[in-house]
């Protein structure tokens, strides 16, 4: 395994201004995060600035759900990674499959902001996975594959960058693929990225789709799963903090 396990809350386009800090208070009060296991949020570029200060001096993580291939200019709506490294973030989501499909994103373009992410100091977690069509065709592992080469630039450091897999079809609809599917997901992850570049042998490939306190134990144990990117479970503090528990009860 490759260091301790990582659980990230992406909160996605959820929760007022009263929401975001009485979820952060619960998570820094108790529900969040525990030894051996590194956890971080992804509140709504709004609220940023609100929850990093709430985090502060707390074992929590802060990251922007997505950011722009290009340091600055004329991109009316967009952020830059050099600005959520100013509002004290050291990660970015790139490649959401909810920025593939609303935003037409290309790995092309996840690629650039891949590039961008690590030139301004911040770890860009890089998501992949394949679409149900997909799966049922057999083509999961091809097209998964296809798209880690496309969106991972050359020659990055394992520390520099972390993989999510998250197949398109389990986001948010409570299914999530068999254990062996995981596991066997993970293992052609791994070795994809290796034929890419050798540097990234350590690279962390978490896992991200319905991960809830209920299933997560028996992700946590598949071989190559690094940690959990959790999506609707990361907005109870109650949830998210036993998906975090679980993780420390693996170490
Ligand atoms: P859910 O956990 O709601 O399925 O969302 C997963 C996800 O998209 C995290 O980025």
């Amino acid at each position: 395994m490759v260091g301790p396990l990582f659980i990230a809350g992406n909160w996605k386009m959820n929760l007022d201004k009263e929401g975001a800090i009485e979820l952060t208070d619960a998570l820094t009060n108790g529900q969040g995060p525990v030894k051996g296991v590194d956890v971080a949020v992804f509140p709504p570029s709004l609220w940023l600035t609100l929850v990093g200060d709430l985090i502060r001096s707390h074992d929590i993580k802060l990251g922007g759900q997505d950011c722009h291939e290009e340091l600055e200019g004329a991109h009316t709506g967009d952020i830059s990674a050099k600005m959520l490294k100013d509002v004290g973030c050291d990660y970015v989501i790139v490649g959401h499959s909810e920025r593939r499909t609303d935003h037409f994103e290309t790995s092309e373009t996840i690629k650039k902001k891949v590039l961008m992410s690590i030139k301004c100091n911040l770890c860009p977690i890089v998501c992949i996975g394949e679409t149900w069509d997909e799966r049922d065709k057999g083509a999961a592992i091809s097209a998964v594959s296809a798209q880690l080469k496309e969106s991972i630039p050359d020659e990055l450091g394992s520390e520099q960058f972390i993989v999510a897999y998250e197949p398109v079809w389990a986001i948010g609809s409570g299914r999530i693929p068999t254990l062996n599917d995981i596991e066997e997901m993970h293992a052609s992850i791994k070795e994809t990225l290796l034929s890419i570049n050798h540097k990234a042998d350590k690279v962390r490939i978490l896992y991200g789709g319905s991960v809830k306190p209920a299933n997560a134990a028996e992700i946590f144990k598949v071989e190559n799963v690094g940690g959990a990117l959790v999506g609707g479970a990361s907005l109870s503090a109650a949830d998210f903090g036993e998906i975090i528990s679980i993780a420390g009860a693996k170490n």
